[in-house]
């Protein structure tokens, strides 16, 4: 009876490949998820090295200075490297830099996903938003798998940390994350 299962299922997925998208909004389709996965990535990599490079040298103050005072023009950076009309950020509905405030429609997004994770839902690795008939929004879901995320958004043991960081952010709101938890998204606008 498996055995039959699981041809039956290998057929079935061989004919969704064989079906591949042809039309044109199928190739729109297939050109976001391309653009936001690779401008994605960079942001994160980007972002990713330089903080453990920081982190190497001074450990989680000089990664703090690193985070205020670099993670705004490193995201800027990026930006200008993306083609024209692509623009990558990052959100969270628990914020710590006002400017990562998610837009009206990137919370409807955010909050569904909130949704999902607490259902005990395995969040999709990207999601995409059709903003109007030019633009799309990609999102890449980030949910805390490293331990090193809660020196400075869990619980903050390191005093003198806790108040670096509510001396800079002092309407702080990322901090008392578990790992395991959404922590927001990373968001690639893509203008056509
Ligand atoms: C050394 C402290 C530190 C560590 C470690 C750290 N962060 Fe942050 N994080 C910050 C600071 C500071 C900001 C605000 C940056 C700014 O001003 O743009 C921030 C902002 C963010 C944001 C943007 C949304 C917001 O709240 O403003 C996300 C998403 C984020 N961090 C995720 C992570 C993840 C995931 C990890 C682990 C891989 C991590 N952080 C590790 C200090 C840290």
């Amino acid at each position: 009876m498996n055995i039959f299962k699981s041809i039956t299922i290998a057929g079935l997925a061989a004919s969704l490949l064989l079906a591949a998208p042809h039309s044109k909004k199928d190739e729109n389709f297939k050109q976001v998820v391309q653009t936001g996965k690779k401008s994605s990535k960079l942001l994160l990599q980007t972002l990713g090295k330089n903080m453990k490079r920081n982190m190497k040298a001074g450990g989680p103050m000089k990664a703090l200075d690193f985070c205020s005072q670099e993670a705004y023009t490193l995201t800027q950076k990026v930006n200008k490297k993306l083609p024209k009309g692509v623009n990558v950020k990052r959100i969270s509905m628990k914020y710590r830099n006002p400017a990562n405030k998610p837009e009206a429609d990137e919370a409807v997004v955010l909050e569904a996903l909130k949704q999902l994770k607490s259902a005990n839902v395995i969040l999709p690795k990207q999601i995409v938003q059709k903003v109007d008939g030019n633009t799309y929004k990609y999102y890449k879901p980030l949910v805390i798998h490293k331990k090193v995320c809660l020196k400075c958004h869990g619980d903050i043991t390191d005093v003198e940390l806790r108040r670096a960081i509510e001396a800079r952010y002092p309407t702080d709101k990322a901090t008392h994350y578990k790992m395991g938890d959404l922590r927001g998204a990373i968001v690639v606008t893509i203008k056509k």
